[in-house]
């Protein structure tokens, strides 16, 4: 028997591995009230209702509860820049992501994402190229490096500075994954200087770019024409973190834990070694099997609100259980099996309503190229360690390491 309550069991670390089993006890009641203060909801529509529900704010000067657990570090701004969009509610939410999207997807930029897959390919092919060695580890050689390099080029970052951006990029992503017996203020303070570094750099980058303007989405947020269309340089520097921040560990743990399943499958393996189309419905099927955003810690109620027979209060803590609803028996059949046949797949992986996530077709389109090109060119990958190691993260989950032995690399 265990003392801990069933969320404090659920973000322990000894259950990253498989926290499926207590996302099932979850799902149990329509509101599991935890012992340690959060609102826990776990059934898919459920969730998916409290994520359409305008008093759900994402904001937290409207939390007053507060909680000992982790789960609730931001990794992004640290106090020195705005809040993202990510984190206001409307209408300045709204205004936000509507600037983001201009330069970044319809209707006014219907081809920046389709027009990176070449680009995208080739930072596939080269990072693949380098794969030498009879056993490699996964994540430090290929999940990691390729975001970080796609947020470059999509931001505008020249190749030459791509090095630095990528040093910082990983000290903030660092501390998303605490380690035990760190000595936090040491890492607090190198985060911080991290984010001072890139602060002024990307500064430097925003001044260049209203003077003489690409087109890249840097040159593009910084430079809009019309007021509405305008942000401040903080406004620009808070969303570029955002992007940076949102779209790194999340992709770094969709290729990792795409390529865990595929050996843990390796029928599945196969048929997408022999056929890359199938990479479009596999990737939809782990994003609702092996999501790397497992919930979302950070909802609270503007006003009390009754819920399935429970009274959340204004002001509380609600932790939507994202892997939990997309393993609901009442919203998916035989949710357990990995199966990428699924034809009625509307998980919520990328989350749900006004904050669904703003680089799903860039994230969708990063890990089809990555596990086909993997499936297609490593030779006999077998997995070293089953299961991997994970990081501490239980929101952002995934492993730390994957180690694979190879045969080799076709060309
Ligand atoms: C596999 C990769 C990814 C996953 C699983 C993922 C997942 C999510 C989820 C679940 C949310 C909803 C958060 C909430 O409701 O509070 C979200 C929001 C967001 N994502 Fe992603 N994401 C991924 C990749 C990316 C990429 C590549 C980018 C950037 C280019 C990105 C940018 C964002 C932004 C800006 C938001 C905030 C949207 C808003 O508040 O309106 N994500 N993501």
């Amino acid at each position: 028997m265990t003392d801990l309550t069933l969320l404090q069991q659920i973000t322990d670390y000894s259950n990253r591995h498989d926290p499926y089993p207590l996302y099932a006890r979850l799902r149990e009641k329509p509101v599991h009230h935890d012992e340690t203060g959060p609102y826990v909801i776990g059934g898919y529509h459920a969730v998916r209702a409290l994520l359409h529900d305008p008093r759900i704010s994402s904001e937290r000067r409207n939390r007053t509860a507060t909680t000992e657990l982790p789960g609730q570090e931001d990794g992004d701004e640290g106090g020195t820049l705005p809040p993202n969009f990510l984190r206001l509610d409307p209408p300045e939410h709204d205004r936000l992501r509507a600037i983001t999207n201009r330069p970044f997807g319809p209707p006014h930029s219907p081809h920046r994402i389709d027009g990176m897959r070449g680009e995208l390919q080739t930072i596939v092919t080269d990072l693949t190229d380098a794969l030498d060695g009879d056993e490699i580890d996964l994540v430090e050689r290929f999940s990691y490096p390729f975001p970080v390099t796609v947020i470059c080029r999509l931001l505008g970052v020249p190749r030459e500075d791509e090095s630095r951006f990528h040093g910082w990029a990983d000290t903030l992503v660092a501390t998303l994954d605490p380690q035990p017996g760190q000595d936090v203020t040491e890492r607090d303070r190198i985060a911080q200087q991290a984010r001072i570094e890139l602060g002024l750099y990307l500064n430097g980058l925003i001044e260049e770019r209203r003077k003489s303007p690409g087109d890249d989405m840097l040159s593009q947020l910084a430079s809009g024409d019309a007021p509405e269309s305008r942000m401040s340089n903080m406004e620009v520097l808070s969303t570029a973190a955002l992007l940076l921040i949102a779209g790194h560990e999340t992709t770094v743990n969709l290729i990792t834990n795409g390529m865990l399943t595929l050996l843990r499958h390796p029928q599945v393996l196969e048929r997408l070694r022999a056929d890359a189309r199938l990479a479009v419905p596999l990737v939809e099927e782990l994003l609702r099997y092996e999501p790397p955003v497992q919930m979302l810690p950070n909802r609270t109620p503007i006003t009390d609100i009754e819920f399935a027979g429970t009274t959340i209060p204004k002001g509380s803590s609600i932790w939507l259980m994202l892997a939990a609803a997309n393993r609901d028996p009442k919203r998916f059949a035989d949710p357990d099996r990995f199966d990428p046949d699924r034809v009625d797949i509307q998980h919520l992986g990328l989350g749900s309503g006004i904050h669904s996530c703003f680089g799903a077709p860039l994230a969708r389109l990063e890990a089809q190229l990555a596990l086909s090109e993997l499936a297609r060119r490593l030779e006999r990958p077998r997995l070293v360690e089953d299961p991997p190691p994970y990081r501490t993260n239980a929101v952002l989950r995934g492993p730390r390491q994957l180690r694979i032995a190879i045969d080799g690399v076709r060309p």
